[in-house]
C-alpha cells in the first residue's frame, strides 16, 4: 500500500489537521489563471434547491461551503463529514454558526446515516485515498434518495501538474515525485467505469485552468505539503530553494498544467 491510501498515514500526518491541504490551496489560489475560482464552479454543478439534504464525505476544512456561504439556498441542510477529526474540528470553526449544518467524523467506507437519508452526496478530491472504494460506492448509493439522488465526485486527470513533478524530479529522480499513478485509483480517466456501476446516469464536466507561478515561496511550501515532497524538509531545502529561484530567474514564470473535473451521477436516468 502506497501512503496514498494508507489510512494510517493520512489520519497522522498529511491530513491531521488542514496545514499541508491549505499549503496547496495557496498555491491554486493565488496563482491560478481561471480567477472564477474551483469552489465556486464546483457549487455551481450541484444546482442546490432550497430544502434538500446534503452529505459532503472527506470535506476537509469545509472550503466548499466557506467559498459559497453568500449563495446557498434556504433553508439548506448540510452535513460535513471527514475521517480526520483535526479536519471537522476546523470546519466547525469556520462553519459552526450556519444555521442548519451539522459536523461529524465519518469513514466513507463505513457512513452511519440511513438509506435515502440524502438528496444529494459531495466526495470532492478524496475517493483516490479510499482503499475499499466498491463499498465506498455502495454506502454513498445507499444513503442516497431513490428519487433524484444525485453523487458529485471531483478529481484529478493524468495531466496535473505535470510541469511541477518534472521539476522536482529534475532536482532529484530518486523522489519521484508525484507520479500520476498516486491519483490513477480514482482519477479522471478511471473514475468513470467505477461509478457506473453504482449509478444509472455519469457524465464528466472538466474546469479550465493553469498555473502561473512567479515567487518560489509557495511552490515550495505545496511541494513539502505534499506526499513525496515531504523528504525536501530539512537539510535539503537551501538547495531545492536554489534550484526553483535558478527555474524563476531563467524563465520568469513556471507554467503548470491543471486537469480537474468532476463527475455527476444520478440514481435514476
Ligand atoms: C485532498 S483532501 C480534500 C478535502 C476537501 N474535500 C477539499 O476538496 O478541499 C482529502 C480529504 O479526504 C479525507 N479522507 C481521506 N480518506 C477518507 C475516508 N476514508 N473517509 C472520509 N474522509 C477521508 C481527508 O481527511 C481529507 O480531508
Amino acid at each position: 500500500m502506497t501512503h496514498f491510501t494508507d489510512q494510517q498515514y493520512l489520519l497522522s500526518q498529511q491530513y491531521k489537521d488542514a496545514a499541508n491541504l491549505n499549503a496547496r490551496v495557496e498555491l491554486h489560489k493565488r496563482f491560478s489563471t481561471n480567477k472564477y475560482g474551483w469552489n465556486r464552479w464546483v457549487f455551481d454543478q450541484l444546482k442546490l434547491t432550497p430544502g434538500e439534504h446534503v452529505l459532503e464525505l472527506g470535506c476537509g476544512p469545509g472550503h466548499l461551503w466557506a467559498g459559497n456561504i453568500d449563495r446557498l439556498p434556504a433553508p439548506c441542510h448540510l452535513t460535513l463529514t471527514d475521517f480526520s477529526s483535526g479536519m471537522i474540528q476546523e470546519a466547525h470553526a469556520k462553519l459552526g454558526t450556519l444555521d442548519g449544518t451539522r459536523f461529524k467524523v465519518v469513514d466513507v467506507q463505513d457512513i452511519p446515516y440511513d438509506d435515502g437519508d440524502f438528496d444529494v452526496v459531495v466526495a470532492n478530491h478524496m475517493l483516490y485515498h479510499v482503499p475499499d472504494r466498491t463499498r465506498a460506492l455502495s454506502e454513498i448509493r445507499r444513503v442516497l434518495k431513490n428519487q433524484g439522488g444525485r453523487f458529485y465526485a471531483s478529481t484529478l486527470g493524468r495531466a496535473h501538474m505535470q510541469e511541477l513533478a518534472q521539476l522536482v524530479n529534475r532536482f532529484d529522480p530518486a523522489l519521484m515525485f508525484m507520479s500520476n499513478a498516486q491519483t490513477d485509483g480514482f482519477s479522471l480517466e478511471s473514475g468513470g467505469e467505477q461509478l457506473a456501476q453504482h449509478f444509472a446516469s455519469v457524465t464528466i464536466r472538466r474546469y479550465e485552468d493553469a498555473l502561473v507561478v512567479t515567487e518560489a515561496a509557495p511552490l515550495i511550501a505545496y511541494v513539502l505539503s505534499s506526499f513525496s515532497g515531504r523528504s525536501l524538509a530539512g537539510d535539503r531545502l537551501p538547495t531545492f530553494t536554489q534550484f526553483v529561484q535558478q527555474e524563476l530567474a531563467t524563465h520568469d514564470a513556471i507554467r503548470i498544467t491543471k486537469d480537474s473535473g468532476i463527475f455527476i451521477c444520478c440514481v435514476g436516468e
